[in-house]
């Protein structure tokens, strides 16, 4: 620990207490979370410059409880997650046996290639790559098996991206898990109960009534049959 015995007469301004790193504006959290027996160590580098995404959000974790709890099946199948922040979701989906793209702002990207390295063997099924929604979905196919999103839509003006991009990614018969906490000062109630419905059937799979968390499952709408008169 440094040395903070100053005098304080000449020194007014040393009230403050001098040691190394107690005012800067990032520190690393390291957490440990433990889901479908894999044990996760997850790093949050929190700071000014990751902003949101630094950290695990509640709804990253009702969603792993969720893959728990259903036994939602990854073996094989093409996963990709959207804002992935710290990765922690498209991690266990990795060692659950998914080939997963995991995705964020290229400013979370570090964080979450640090995390992948630290939890999913090397060979594992886990790639990172930026995906700003709205302007880059077209470089990734359109033909993924599962789609996941957790604590993405609390954002107004990046509702239309967002569902652009989910309407692309989305295979014809793949499935969207988005965990949401239903936060009404940011619409995201409406983006749930108005805007996805109108291009995916959409369910509530689960409700977390303590954390006010809902997990939605949403499918592509069936092509209506073609009327022959
Ligand atoms: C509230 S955080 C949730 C992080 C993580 N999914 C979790 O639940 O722990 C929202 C995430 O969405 C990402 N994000 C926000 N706007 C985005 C955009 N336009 N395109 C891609 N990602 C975005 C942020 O970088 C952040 O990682």
């Amino acid at each position: 620990m440094a040395n903070c015995r100053r005098d304080p007469e000449s020194e007014p301004e040393s009230v403050f207490p001098h040691e190394v790193g107690l005012f800067t504006d990032s520190y690393s959290e390291k957490s440990r979370f433990c889901f479908c027996g894999h044990v996760l160590n997850i790093t949050q580098n929190f700071g000014s410059r990751l902003g949101v995404a630094a950290g695990v959000w509640d709804s990253a974790l009702s969603l792993c409880n969720y893959f728990e709890s259903q036994n939602v099946d990854f073996r094989g199948k093409k996963v990709i997650e959207l804002g992935a922040g710290t990765g922690i979701v498209g991690i266990l989906a990795a060692l659950q046996g998914g080939d997963v793209t995991i995705t964020d702002l290229p400013v979370a990207l570090e964080q979450i290639k640090g995390n992948v390295q630290a939890n999913v063997p090397a060979g594992g099924r886990a790639q990172v790559c930026a995906l700003s929604w709205g302007i880059d979905q077209h470089v990734f196919p359109g033909d993924y098996d599962i789609v996941l999103g957790a604590d993405i839509v609390y954002l107004e003006p990046t509702f239309p991206l967002l569902l652009g991009t989910l309407q692309h990614l989305c295979g014809h018969h793949g499935t969207i898990y988005l965990a949401s906490k239903m936060r009404e000062e940011h619409g995201t109630e409406n983006f749930f109960q108005h805007l996805l419905p109108q291009h995916f059937q959409l369910e509530l799979a689960q409700r977390d009534e303590d954390k006010n968390v809902n997990i939605y499952r949403a499918r592509h709408r069936e092509p209506r049959p073609a009327h022959h008169s």
